[in-house]
């Protein structure tokens, strides 16, 4: 049954031939767009690492958000930078915080009825020393201390909620926060707001840029006490199941290009919905090739897109989301 009978060219001929054998496809309404909420007022500060992200303060975030919603963009994932860190992250869980207000806001702009709000919680964003959870100090050692990080971030949880949040994402690592998560939301009267658990989540390189976007870069050490080791495949899919049976309703991998193998075998493993994070050193590499002129931007851009979809994810949070929207009609 091969060549000559076989020829794989034929359903590639034509436009319309390839659409009608086209097995992944991209919408907008499954883009997710991160958002960096800064404090102030018409305030649009580009990162320097990432061309085309901003801090935006609220009001700027509206119009963001008005304009990725006209787009058909799917939702938001929103960061803060507040104000003033401290050890306990009060910035993190402050009703007056600097997401919470930005969510309030966002609540009553119109682009909320079109886009799913979704709140990070994590501590790296609000703690002086930049570690997702508390840290222990004993002498010279110091640890990032699990059990006490849980209710901080618990009572994150319950005050983004509040705010307005539609889902809550946490993407710190530590050990029983989705638990501890449902518990508190559930005994405050969040029962219906859903969690999107960031369950593999490796030490990457890539989340570089990021930290300059939402000045979180640790002051000291790393996060590989808490964040996984990118040679295990099998350890992701034993934080998938156990964020899953800690009530989990969502799970987002991340990074995704260099983990697509990830991606795969938890979309054959597990069936709920899941996101994957195209993250900030994915972005910031295609851009700065972009600048170069040594890739053509609208046709990488789609196709490393498309490569995550391939992999199993229903939605991608990308800093590309508008972007590849606008391509998307
Ligand atoms: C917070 C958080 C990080 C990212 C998302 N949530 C940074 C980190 O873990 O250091 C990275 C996202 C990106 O690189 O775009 N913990």
């Amino acid at each position: 049954m091969s060549y000559p009978i076989t020829r794989m060219r034929r359903m590639r001929r034509t436009e319309p031939l390839r659409a009608l054998v086209r097995e992944t496809h991209l919408e907008p309404g499954a883009l997710i767009l991160p958002l960096f909420l800064c404090p102030g007022e018409g305030m649009r500060r580009e990162v320097s690492s990432m061309p085309g992200v901003f801090n935006l303060s609220v009001d700027e975030a509206v119009k963001e958000a008005e304009a990725a919603a006209a787009l058909g963009v799917g939702g938001l994932l929103l960061f803060g930078l507040p104000e003033t860190k401290d050890e306990q992250a009060t910035g993190a869980w402050d009703d007056h915080g600097i997401v919470q207000q930005g969510l309030r806001a966002l609540k009553q702009s119109s682009a909320s009825k079109q886009l799913v709000l979704i709140a990070d919680v994590c501590l790296c964003e609000y703690t002086s020393h930049g570690h997702c959870g508390v840290v222990r100090q004993q002498g010279d050692e110091y640890e990032i201390d699990n059990d006490p990080s849980l209710d901080l971030l618990a009572r994150t949880a319950v005050s983004l909620a509040r705010a307005g949040a539609d889902v809550v994402a946490p993407s710190d690592m530590m050990d029983g926060r989705v638990m501890e998560m449902r518990d508190v939301l559930d005994e405050e009267g969040c029962e219906q707001t859903p969690i999107l658990s960031y369950a593999s989540k490796f030490a990457s390189a890539f989340y570089g840029p990021f930290r300059e976007a939402a000045d979180s870069a640790p002051q000291f050490g790393d996060r590989r006490s808490y964040q996984m080791d990118g040679a295990n495949l099998r350890e992701a899919m034993r934080e998938i199941e156990l964020d899953l049976d800690e009530g989990a309703d969502m799970i987002l991998m991340k990074p995704a290009m260099p983990y697509l193998d990830v991606i795969r075998a938890a979309r054959e493993r597990f069936d709920v919905p899941m996101g994957a994070y195209q993250v900030s050193g994915e972005y910031s590499m295609m851009q700065a090739a972009f600048a170069k002129g040594w890739l053509d931007p609208e046709r990488a851009m789609m196709e490393s897109l498309l490569s995550i979809r391939r992999a199993g994810a229903d939605f991608i949070v990308t800093y590309f989301a508008q972007e590849a929207a606008k391509v998307l009609g």
